[in-house]
């Protein structure tokens, strides 16, 4: 009878556990440490290759073994951050190098605690506004740490912030629950960090953001957004950070195949 309500309750815990943050964070550090090493050996020991569904660079499915994980990157910055309902995580990686320097975003999907989808945004001089001397500088300017319990924002909450500011682009009557201050870092370039500092200047519109995949986590009141850029459907990468509701920081990083877009 104890033996049974016992596994009874381990099983109740199982399925209600999804993913731990640890459990995350030990699997995103072997990332990292295929991207400064640009050996992947133990990264791929975490993939679940049961339910593989790939390695994107750019929202272009590719060869890992011909990707930038086979180039051992001097990584001088990284965040994560965790969705443990979703179980998938964003991390932000910095190469603040003269000579080649990156700016990546990745979401590592999981199942049965294993990686099954690698999905990057690889950014380089050329991307739209790339600069890393402007990147390297501003995150080390902002505060992303952990918010209390009792100040966090729902999870619905963060992730209506996030939409409402990708639906502006394309719906100019969106009522986004701007931060004041709200500043943008836009592949290296930064807004007004002021404390009037504003992010509703240079938001286009008839811009459709599609193809949306999230990454949610309370903790941080952060949220992570790829998406496909308007027409041309560029790969791009939205990280948010909301705090009380509003959006304070969004770091952007956007691929388009030709220098700064075009533009
Ligand atoms: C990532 O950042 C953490 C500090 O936040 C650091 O301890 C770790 O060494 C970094 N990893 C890499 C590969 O640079
Ligand atoms: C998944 O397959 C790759 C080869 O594509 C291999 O390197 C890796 O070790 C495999 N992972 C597991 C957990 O078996
Ligand atoms: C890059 O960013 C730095 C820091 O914000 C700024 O001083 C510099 O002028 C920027 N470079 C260009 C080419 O915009
Ligand atoms: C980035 O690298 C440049 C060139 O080495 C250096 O001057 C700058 O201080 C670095 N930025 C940060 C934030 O470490
Ligand atoms: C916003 O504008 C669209 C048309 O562009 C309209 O269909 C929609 O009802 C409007 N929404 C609000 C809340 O005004
Ligand atoms: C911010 O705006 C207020 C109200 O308009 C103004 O009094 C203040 O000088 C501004 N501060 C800065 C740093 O621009």
């Amino acid at each position: 009878m104890i033996n049974l309500s016992l596994s009874v309750i381990a099983f109740a815990v199982t399925i209600a556990a999804h993913c731990t943050r640890p459990q995350l964070a030990e699997t995103v550090d072997t990332y990292l440490l295929a991207q400064a090493s640009g050996q992947s050996a133990d990264f791929k020991a975490h993939f679940d290759n049961s339910t593989w569904l790939g390695y994107y660079e750019n929202a272009k499915k590719v060869d890992i073994n011909a990707g930038v994980l086979t180039k051992a990157l001097p990584i001088t910055h990284n965040r994560t951050i965790y969705d443990t309902i979703a179980c998938v995580t964003y991390t932000e990686a910095i190469v603040n190098s003269t000579t080649d320097p990156y700016v990546i975003g990745t979401q590592l999907k999981f199942a049965n605690h294993k990686i099954n989808k690698v999905d990057s945004v690889v950014t380089r001089p050329g991307d739209w506004l790339f600069n890393i001397t402007g990147y390297a500088y501003w995150v080390t300017q902002e505060d992303w740490t952990e918010i209390p319990v009792e100040k966090q924002d729902t999870r619905d909450t963060i992730k209506h912030a996030a939409d409402a500011y990708l639906d502006l682009f394309n719906a100019p009557n969106t009522t986004v629950p701007w931060g004041t201050p709200c500043v943008r870092l836009e592949g290296g370039l930064y807004g007004d960090p002021g404390p009037n500092g504003t992010c509703q200047v240079g938001v286009p519109s008839g811009v459709p953001i599609t193809n949306r995949r999230y990454v949610v986590d309370e903790l941080f009141g952060a949220v992570d957004v790829m998406i496909d850029f308007g027409n041309s459907k560029w790969p791009d990468t939205h990280e948010f950070r909301i705090v009380g509701g509003k959006i304070r920081y969004v770091h952007t990083m956007t691929h388009c195949g030709t220098p700064n877009c075009g533009v």
